[in-house]
């Protein structure tokens, strides 16, 4: 046997042995990667919101959504806005970012992270992840900075581009929590800000404190493939009240409260959530507890049926963490890349929806030309991990 077709008949079974392992957790082969359910109040509070005619901006439910998202998070304030990318924009700003700095940001990350900080007119400067939490590796940071950042009146410098390195966005892959301690650490060291995208982590902590919750802003999705979903939605985090005062102040089209005037002082977003995307919100949200205890479940199973494949790993929170596992993902011993495409090609034609991850963000046209650190383990991850089916319905 060629060495060519032997490459091909493993890569043919590890794809069969996959699909076995779905088809034993999973049995309905038209399984998409991330179903919302909506079996709770969803209907009687959206009937409520059309009723009511108040299904814009202002109403009882986003008042009510930003409440019970400020309890759930145990973050003192929420404000609620029309989707994560939206509240990541409007987070950076809030956390000093100006046009022409760079923020440090995870290569292996959605297109929005970045988006957001092109956005506030400043520049991606892409960083690496640690392959155990999926998310920004401190000590790779650490190194990194040490020798590419310095302190210049009061402000940390690029020492290739001269530009101000303002903020670090940690990004919680999949809803696995990054080592929160040591890039609170690295940031202290170097006095950045940090700023969490949480788009993927409603539901998941990091040594019991909600994710988040740690920087100085966070922020959450709640797009349809999320764990909760309003359709369209997101919401910024903050324990500072008065950035919480501002965040809804720019994200109301800057308009200062008056019986009739229409007073704008500032150039504001409209970026509020409306009132029928919060009615949704609020009827996931007491659904939440439920959704997490099934994707748990589903995690389980999944890593007893995938428990005999030695080719394949199965991601998993990391030590002291608790995951929502908004997406399950497999991740190849191997860097072999027609065989992951195999697996697609073979999993995807068995009715199981699978994709691979983002491609990193130094790839992308648009980012191309962007600082950035050495990228080997994101590069590695790129190209080895696949997600798997994971809706809170599965289980
Ligand atoms: C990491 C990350 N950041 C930001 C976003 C943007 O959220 P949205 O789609 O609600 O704008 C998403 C998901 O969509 C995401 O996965």
């Amino acid at each position: 046997m060629s060495a060519a077709t032997e490459k091909f008949l493993q890569s043919a079974d590890l794809g069969a042995a996959i699909v076995a392992a779905l088809d034993e957790v999973l049995g309905t082969r038209k399984t998409d990667l991330h179903a919302p359910v909506f079996a709770g109040n969803e209907w009687v509070y959206l009937k409520d919101c059309l009723d009511s005619t108040f299904v814009s901006s202002v109403g009882a439910y986003v008042d009510r959504f930003e409440r019970d998202l400020a309890e759930f998070t145990g973050s003192a304030h929420a404000v609620a806005v029309v989707n994560g990318t939206a509240a990541l924009h409007v987070a950076l700003l809030l956390a000093g970012v100006e046009q022409g700095d760079e923020v440090l940001v995870p290569a292996l990350t959605f297109a929005a992270t970045a988006n957001a900080v092109s956005y506030c007119g400043a520049i991606p400067h892409f960083i690496d992840s640690d392959d155990r939490t999926l998310g920004v590796d401190p000590a790779a940071l650490d190194r990194w900075l040490s020798f590419k950042a310095e302190k210049t009146g009061g402000r940390i410098v690029n020492r290739d581009t001269g530009r101000v390195i303002r903020a670090i966005v940690t990004m919680h892959t999949f809803g696995h929590p990054c080592d929160m301690d040591g890039l609170l650490s690295v940031a202290r060291k170097y006095g950045l800000t940090i700023v969490e995208d949480a788009a993927e982590s409603l539901g998941s902590y990091y040594q019991g404190r909600h994710t988040g919750t740690f920087g100085l802003l966070g922020t959450l999705s709640f797009n349809g493939n999320k764990t909760l979903t309003t359709g369209g939605g997101g919401a910024i985090l903050t324990n500072d009240a008065e950035l919480a005062r501002r965040a809804k102040f720019i994200t109301t089209t800057a308009k200062r409260p008056h019986k009739w005037e229409y007073v704008h002082d500032e150039v504001g977003f409209n970026y509020r959530m409306p009132n029928l995307n919060a009615a949704l919100g609020c009827a996931q949200l007491e659904q939440l507890p439920g959704f997490l205890q099934s994707k748990r479940a589903l995690h389980q199973k999944y890593a007893k049926a995938f428990a005999g494949l030695d080719a394949v790993e199965l991601t998993r929170e990391p030590a002291g963490c608790s995951s929502n596992y908004w997406l399950q993902a497999l991740k190849l011993q191997n860097i072999d890349m027609q065989l992951r495409d195999s697996i697609l090609e073979q999993t995807n034609a068995a009715g199981y929806m699978t994709r691979p991850v983002w491609k990193l963000m130094h790839g992308l046209r648009q980012f191309g030309d962007c600082p950035r650190a050495p990228l080997d383990v994101a590069e590695r991850l790129e190209k080895t991990l696949i997600n798997i089916p994971s809706g809170a319905g599965l289980a």
